[in-house]
């Protein structure tokens, strides 16, 4: 019988490019090359996945979106095989345990599982393994909902620490530390220690803990206890020297070179699609721990885990680690170069006057704190601008683009990921610069009391002022409404020449 011609191309295609052929070559990826191999072989499946390789689709009107979507190589990666045909995902012989003991060693875990259900599974799977019933934990109360909704399911007994705010500038909060460390000594103090403590180490804001000397403390009070930390947001702070140090499993390590028998258990869950090049929901679950604690961490995997995993996203947590083992470092100066330029022009250019930046240079220097910043978050206050976070955060996806995801206040956060390079901080300072030229002026003259520009509200598309025109109360109550009700507000400051990018509004 002769082959579809359809899958003959996507073998084809699946063939790796000359870059892919030489990180290949620098680093194994043992997982990446068993997928890629049983995605280039034509294998017909009696098992499930009827659209593995495309072929539920081949004679569909379909098959040109799922193409245009997912590509031929995608539809072949993804495959159901399991057992000694590709590895079994919950007690893997092959090349998916070759590649969790790379991914181990090259994070400095006992052991490593890849989890293609993202962290909030991973955070499950790790305090399922942590505790038993009864046990006592002190929890960050401002860890991921998915912590919180696992102590809620599991019989223990939480109790959790209180929340600090950077200061009455910065939006930003996280753990009061100190007095997490003064409960967790109290409790070991009265005979009732704390059997598991859970952190979340760095957080979306930029607050990174001091982990070294929290570990420290936790270790000298009550040698056996157990930590998750939630370190989703830097997976790929291991990989460079500035910021490795604050790393769980460095600072665990390194506790561990002074007392090699100190028995504390340490659990780090990386969602490593937020940092490194993974795919959506590729997560690892490291753990520093004894026989006992790995296997009771490979049963709640069994337990929690999808029976489906997803070997394109398992086969990325590979190549991610590959790639972050060799580039990372380069990677990541590139990061931290561009957060400085970033910073740097906002606090010089004019052009840029209406951004103001919150942190690092103001907050989180106090010391007793045990927080620090994270050099590749910029978070900026846009509150002179005129305009609101959500409008803001639409007008930079819309007119330029650019994706920003959380806002806080009048704050806004830049996250300078591996994937910003140059030519897209440039669009952003670009767009910056724009936005403010904008929609200055319109906050300018509300506070001056007297327009001397159009400010127009869309729709209507009728003048609320007129250059000239006294701002009285009236105005600027017509224009909040405006603003409320859904209207886009624009200012014009050159009418004759201004070129507005929306329609419709002469
Ligand atoms: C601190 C923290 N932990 C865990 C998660 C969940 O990670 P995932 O999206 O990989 O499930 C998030 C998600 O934003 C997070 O911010």
């Amino acid at each position: 019988m002769t082959q579809p011609s359809s899958t003959a191309t996507e073998a084809a295609d699946n063939q790796p490019s000359p870059a892919a052929r030489q990180l290949l070559r620098t680093s194994a990826t043992p997982l990446a090359d068993a997928v890629l191999k049983v995605a280039r072989r034509d294998i017909a499946s009696f098992h499930a996945l009827p659209l593995s390789h495309g072929r539920s689709i081949s004679n569909s009107p379909t098959r040109e979106a799922y193409e245009a979507l997912f590509g031929t190589a995608q539809l072949a990666a993804d495959v159901s095989y399991s057992g000694t045909m590709l590895d079994s995902f919950f007690r893997p012989r092959g090349p998916l345990r070759d590649a969790q003991r790379l991914a181990a060693e090259t994070f400095g875990a006992d052991m490593t599982l890849f989890l293609s259900a993202g962290t909030s599974t991973a955070n499950r799977v790790a305090l399922a393994a942590l505790t038993r019933p009864g046990s006592r934990v002190l929890a960050d109360r401002s860890c991921h909902q998915s912590v919180h909704f696992a102590l809620g399911s599991l019989a223990v007994d939480v109790d959790y620490t209180r929340m600090r705010r950077c200061c009455d500038d910065c939006p930003r909060t996280f753990a009061d530390l100190p007095c997490l460390l003064d409960a967790f000594a109290k409790a070991a103090a009265s005979g009732r220690p704390y059997d598991t403590v859970v952190l979340s180490a760095v957080s979306y804001d930029g607050v990174r803990y001091d982990l070294p000397t929290l570990f420290r403390a936790m270790a000298e009070i009550h040698p056996t206890v157990s930590v998750l930390v939630d370190e989703a947001w830097g997976a790929i702070h291991r990989f460079h020297p500035t910021l490795r140090p604050l790393t769980a499993l460095h600072a665990v390590r390194e506790l561990k070179l002074t007392d090699p028998h100190l028995p504390m258990t340490v659990a780090v869950t990386h969602s490593a699609h937020k940092s490194m090049s993974a795919l959506r929901q590729g997560s690892y679950l490291h753990l520093v721990g004894d026989r006992e604690t790995q296997e009771r961490t490979a049963q709640a995997l069994f337990q929690h885990h999808t029976t489906s995993p997803s070997f394109p996203v398992l086969a990325s947590l590979d190549l991610a680690r590959a790639q972050a083992e060799t580039e990372g470092e380069a990677l990541l100066d590139r990061s931290l170069f561009l957060a400085r330029t970033l910073s740097t022009e906002i606090e010089t250019d004019p052009r840029l006057s209406a951004y103001r930046l919150l942190g690092p240079k103001n907050h989180l220097t106090d010391p007793s704190l045990l927080v620090a910043d994270d050099p590749t978050r910029v978070l900026v206050d846009i509150a002179g601008l005129g305009v609101t976070t959500a409008d803001f955060r639409r007008l930079l996806f819309d007119d330029y683009g650019l994706y920003v995801a959380r806002e806080s206040g009048s704050a806004v956060l830049f996250h300078v990921h591996i994937g910003v390079d140059e030519a897209t901080m440039l669009r952003l300072l670009d767009a910056l610069r724009t936005i403010q030229r904008t929609y200055r002026t319109a906050s300018a003259a509300l506070t001056q009391g007297t327009a001397d520009h159009f400010i127009i509200a869309y729709p209507p598309g009728i003048p609320i002022t007129v250059p000239g025109e006294r701002m009285c109360d009236r105005t600027l109550d017509e224009l909040n409404a405006l603003r409320t009700s859904g209207s886009e507000i624009y200012t014009l400051y050159q009418p004759q020449t201004a070129q507005l990018s929306t329609a419709g509004l002469e």
